[in-house]
């Protein structure tokens, strides 16, 4: 049954409402508003934790219940559990006016249930399966007390020295924006005020992942067409899929820092694309501007309310310091109206205001969180986000007989299988690769098993990356090796399991050198003198530079970090109950010198030859500027053909989409599953253009000797660019459509735009 805190006429007017009225939320926020003190009002763009979960600062809130009491927190977070939840919004409840708090929390890849990392989930390249993990996560969250996610983390990323690239959908802006669609569809679904839907907080805005040497937290620094051309879509994307809110970022954009920024917050974000949600700081983010040099506290919260910040995260510098400039003119009572008016908007809509308790219920908490369903997704995620680099003479499936070594400090490690931001999780309920394999082959096949080396030696990064507890060089390094040795001996084949651990990917974790640690390397090159095939499995929340290791490898199969069912996705696409289709959402450089390295990059007068490096053009003396991997990557155990491009026509009329097809056949040895990827390049234009961009893709599965036709429409919006007015416009010429199985490897076709 549901109970009722709020005074009456509030009470009258949002039972009336739903979520799609809009006249009677407003009916309910005004009378509302007009009975709020100032305080009352600050009080709501609060956000508080009492560090629950993990703090990412220094700063945790004290007096948190006595401050809920006196109307001065509008939410909390890292607060989980239907009991606590229930508790702290009893606690609101009691205050004067009764507006209910709003509970979120970092529920990145899975809430309980653990994910694969988004970079992996990015590689399924499956919209559909994204949307659902969304949804699946949403469902265990709001079971639990929970009705708003700090994700989707939509920010391009073209470094892989910075940490964060694990969270985002890696480097391309049309890839980032199907996917941050899918992530807010499914965590929001149709209705906000259902118990099962959740509130989107898209992040970070803006340009966080553009951070200057890959280094977390630093400047960034770019132009506007740039900006517009790769780095904003995905965020407007989300926001036009209806994303409740979204969260500043940390670093400066022109000098201003996110959280300060007007231009981003009102201009771009209110004014050009009509956001109606609201606006919460990151971490501590206002207090840091003081830091930027900005100025005190009270400048600078007044300086973030001014640009467009609605909620303060943790700082309190709007708590404590508005009123002041508000007295003093800084600011102005419509700026606080506004600011308070959205969020209590955001709560009208989640339904709260109705019931305060909609999403604290017991029931749910005990049928609804880590349900075998769950787990089931959890696996089919994993698997799909696999993405198969190498597999020289179809090594790969493996037969479930004979005798397979596992080798390697990945293999019997639960800690380390739920990567990044798994605040909800826990790695007691991860399936190792060994119990994943051991049960999937049973009696057939004899399963061995050595640890191998420590996943790194390094005294400096071991120390670093054992912030939470975890330390890295566990046993002696002679020893584990000599043990691997005497494993690898008795196998017919290895399968090496390496890669980072958990604590080197994601926040605060950016490295300068983007190696497999020295000691993993040496021992996949003491296993490969064995002469025994060798699968490598690679467990990394970034683009590794493996040149090196992936020659080693005979198969090598990136598995990224798969969450829960790690062992048990492994041993189905190892042994070919689902064979791989994930294709990379990011480059993988050959060195970290190529840095930042992207498919789309701009052309240039002197671009490299074909053949080795020339004096006076763009090219390294060291490498070439190839990658190792390219985006859009990926094998199969099947492979596929493709026909040439048939266009319906060599022109396309303006307002006309002309159709591009090709027949895709699997022509290999098993079913499998391929997406067909459709690039645009346009070579002559006013402005310097990439070689090539992804503007479409289709996932088909098709059955061993199988054809079908894909086509894709092209339209004008495909042939557009951002000018120097940062316009989208169209220039009529000649254009190339690119189709085929990455984006290096296409078929090509040209057509007018008259
Ligand atoms: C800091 C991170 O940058 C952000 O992504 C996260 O949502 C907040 N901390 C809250 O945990």
């Amino acid at each position: 049954m549901t109970r009722h805190f709020l005074p009456s006429l509030l009470l009258i007017l949002a039972l009336s409402a739903s979520a799609q009225e809009p006249a009677r939320m407003n009916a309910l926020v005004n009378t509302l508003m007009k009975r709020m003190t100032l305080d009352e009002k600050l009080g709501q763009l609060n956000l508080l934790t009492d560090g629950g979960a993990v703090p990412t600062g220094s700063v945790v809130n004290d007096n948190v219940e006595k401050k809920i009491l006196e109307g001065k927190v509008g939410g909390l977070f890292a607060v989980t559990g239907v009991a606590k939840i229930r508790r702290a919004q009893e606690l609101a409840m009691k205050s004067r006016l009764k507006i209910p708090l709003i509970f979120g929390l970092d529920i990145i890849h899975g809430y309980r249930t653990t994910f694969p990392i988004p970079l992996a989930l990015a590689s399924s390249w499956d919209m559909e399966l994204i949307e659902k993990s969304a949804r699946t996560a949403s469902l265990e969250a709001t079971a639990d007390g929970l009705n708003w996610t700090f994700s989707p983390m939509v920010d391009i990323s073209r470094d892989p020295r910075w940490g964060r690239v694990a969270e985002g959908a890696g480097e391309d802006p049309f890839l980032g924006s199907q996917i941050a669609r899918a992530m807010v569809k499914g965590y929001q679904g149709r209705n906000l005020a259902d118990k099962t839907t959740m509130m989107a907080c898209v992040k970070h805005f803006a340009l966080y992942g553009a951070a200057e040497a890959g280094r977390d937290y630093n400047t960034t620094d770019m132009s506007r067409l740039r900006m517009f051309e790769t780095y904003l879509p995905p965020y407007k994307a989300a926001i036009d899929a209806g994303a409740g809110s979204i969260m500043s970022s940390f670093n400066d954009v022109d000098g201003i820092p996110a959280t300060a920024n007007k231009y981003l917050m009102t201009e771009l974000l209110r004014k050009q694309w009509s956001f109606t949600g609201f606006v919460v700081t990151d971490y501590t983010a206002i207090n840091e501007m003081t830091d930027h040099g900005l100025g005190d506290l009270k400048t600078v919260s007044a300086r973030a309310l001014d640009a467009g910040i609605d909620m303060d995260m943790v700082g309190e510098g709007f708590l404590t310091t508005l009123k002041q400039s508000l007295q003093e003119g800084k600011i102005t009572q419509k700026q606080i109206d506004d600011a308070c008016r959205r969020i209590l908007e955001a709560k009208y809509k989640l339904g709260l205001f109705t019931d305060p308790f909609l999403y604290c219920d017991a029931n749910r908490a005990a049928n609804e969180i880590l349900t075998p369903d769950k787990k089931a997704v959890a696996r089919e995620l994993a698997a799909h986000a696999m993405v198969l680099l190498k597999n020289d003479n179809n090594l790969l499936p493996l037969h479930k007989k004979g005798t397979i070594a596992l080798i390697g400090p990945m293999v019997d490690n639960q800690t380390d299988m739920l990567g990044t931001w798994a605040v909800g999780g826990s790695p007691n309920r991860a399936v190792t690769v060994l119990a994943g394999i051991q049960r999937a082959v049973g009696n057939s096949a004899t399963i061995l098993y050595a640890r191998g080396a420590n996943i790194s030696d390094d005294t400096v990064l071991v120390r670093n990356a054992s912030v939470f507890g975890k330390k890295l060089d566990v046993g002696s390094p002679e020893q584990q090796l000599q043990q691997a040795l005497e494993t690898a001996a008795k196998a017919d084949v290895i399968v090496a399991v390496v890669g980072e651990s958990s604590e080197m990917t994601g926040e605060a974790a950016s490295r300068s050198n983007i190696n497999l640690p020295e000691s993993q390397t040496k021992l996949l090159e003491a296993l490969a003198k064995t002469n025994k095939p060798m699968v490598v499995v690679l467990m990394t929340g970034r683009p590794l530079a493996i040149v090196k290791e992936s020659g080693l490898a005979n198969a090598l199969l990136l598995s990224w970090f798969g969450g829960d069912e790690s062992g048990n996705a492994l041993a189905d696409v190892l042994f070919g109950s689902y064979n791989p289709a994930g294709k990379l959402p990011i480059t993988f450089p050959r060195n970290v010198g190529q840095i930042p390295i992207y498919y789309g990059f701009k052309k240039t007068g002197r671009p490299q030859p074909n053949g080795p490096t020339q004096k006076y053009r763009s090219n390294y003396l060291d490498v070439g500027n190839d990658p190792l991997y390219p985006f859009g990557f990926g094998l199969s155990y099947t492979s596929f053909s493709y026909s040439d491009i048939r266009l319906s026509s060599d022109a396309i009329m303006k307002g006309q989409p002309l159709k591009a097809t090709v027949t895709v056949t699997n022509i290999g040895q098993h079913d499998g599953e391929e997406v067909v990827q459709y690039y645009i390049s346009d070579p002559v234009a006013s402005i310097v253009q990439p070689v090539k961009k992804l503007v479409g893709f289709q996932k088909l599965f098709l059955k061993k000797g199988e054809s079908r036709e894909v086509s894709f429409s092209i339209t004008e919006d495909d042939l557009k660019f951002y000018n120097t007015e940062l316009k989208r416009v169209i220039e009529p010429g000649e254009f190339v459509v690119f189709i085929g199985t990455s984006s290096e490897n296409n078929k090509k076709a040209s057509f007018i735009l008259k």
